[in-house]
């Protein structure tokens, strides 16, 4: 088949490329601004040098790990990106969530702006480790209803998104006026937009990117860290921060009960000109590990298109590695077998570079950490 052909993440994204409508690929491929971090986010792995160990001595390679303590069979995920109907319309996330249910039981999370209801989302992959990554509304009733929707349809961990109380700048989706296409919703809200008046449409009046204007009118910019709390107390599930860039924000999160901490600049689409996310994970690490909580564990999303960047987060120090846009371009270009490509040529790769570099497990690989690299130049 015609996938066949398409050997890396790039090729991928040249593919979907072919699919999509002008204004759904510029909304996926967008960074904030300038998209100079967009560019560096990817780039900046390769300010990391791996070091081949030739000949070594090793067994089998394999790929599994643990995460908040269930075993996986991989430690590459899939990432929370929104509307999914919009890059494959017949079925959206049902067709990522089965290509993770047929691909090694890849643990997925949902993203809160879904285009389908998140326990249609569940039942397509049950042996999954799942997760829902949440935006609060400003309507507690609805945060409260939505957290026992996840928790009732089998979803683990809740991925509280820190860093988009306002959305970024993205200059495409000004242009365009960026606008659900008919027929598609956040589909999670249906419900509450009849018993609460909660949006669940995005649809611009013609000044500004209707995301930028929906996160403006209906999402709460209000919040602080006691957030964590409440949600935990709520929901009674472990609750991330996704979003954490520096050494303060991981010791704050912490002291506020987060249960683990969430590495990502959003993809690049909310600040520009922040560093590349490879570039603070060790210095997030490094405060996790001195702080009165020292084994909660770093989730890392950003950049990532190869399966070298994925062995250097976990050498840093990462218990999994999050894919966003990579498997977004396997959707729009193949639906479930776009995905389940995706997911297979990234693991495929993260193994070459393990044997190569003289791992035989992700254990491994977190103990031989920076020795796996050469040292940088200071
Ligand atoms: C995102 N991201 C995102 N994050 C989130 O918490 N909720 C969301 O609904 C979305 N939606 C979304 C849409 C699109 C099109 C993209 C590209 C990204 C951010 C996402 O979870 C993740 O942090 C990045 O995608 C990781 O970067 P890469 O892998 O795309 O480079």
């Amino acid at each position: 088949d015609s996938l066949k052909s398409l050997v890396s993440v790039k090729d991928f994204e040249r593919e979907a490329a072919k699919n999509l409508a002008k204004g759904a690929y510029d909304y996926y491929r967008a960074g904030a601004n300038a998209s100079v971090t967009l560019q560096d986010n990817e780039n900046a792995f390769q300010k990391l040098y791996l070091k081949t160990r030739v000949l070594a001595p090793r067994g089998p390679v394999t790929l599994e790990t643990t995460i908040m303590g269930t075993k996986v069979n991989t430690p590459i995920c899939i990432a929370s990106t929104a509307f999914h109907r919009m890059a494959y319309p017949a079925e959206g996330e049902l067709a990522t969530a089965r290509a993770a249910q047929a691909y090694l039981h890849t643990p997925i999370k949902l993203s809160s702006w879904s285009t389908t209801p998140l326990e249609d989302v569940a039942a397509q992959a049950p042996d999954c480790l799942k997760f829902m990554q949440i935006y609060l509304s400003k309507i507690p009733e609805v945060n409260k209803d939505l957290f026992m929707r996840v928790k009732n349809a089998g979803y683990k961990q809740l991925h509280l998104t820190t860093d988009t109380q306002i959305l970024g700048k993205r200059e495409n989706d000004v242009r365009n006026n960026f606008s659900l296409p008919p027929g598609l919703t956040m589909a999670n809200y249906n419900k509450y937009q009849k018993s609460h008046g909660e949006e669940a449409n995005i649809k611009s009046s013609g000044k500004d990117s209707g995301l930028a204007e929906y996160v403006k009118n209906h999402k709460d910019a209000n919040i602080g860290w006691e957030v964590i709390g409440e949600m935990k107390r709520a929901s009674g599930m472990p609750v991330v921060a996704k979003g954490v860039m520096c050494a303060e924000d991981a010791l704050i999160a912490i002291e506020n009960g987060a249960d683990a901490i969430f590495v990502s600049n959003h993809g690049a689409r909310q600040l520009d000109t922040t560093p590349a996310t490879i570039e603070v994970l060790d210095e997030v690490i490094q405060a996790v590990r001195s702080s009165p909580r020292p084994t909660v564990e770093v989730y890392f999303d950003g950049g990532v298109r190869r399966g070298s960047d994925i062995l250097k987060a976990l050498a840093l120090g990462a218990q999994a590695v999050f894919l966003g846009r990579a498997i977004l371009w396997g959707l729009a270009a193949g639906g479930q077998k776009g995905v389940e490509r995706v997911l297979e040529i990234l693991n495929e790769e993260l193994k070459e570079a393990m044997m190569m570099t003289g791992c035989s497990s992700i254990e491994d690989v977190r103990k031989k950490g920076k020795t796996l690299f050469y040292a940088e130049d200071e």
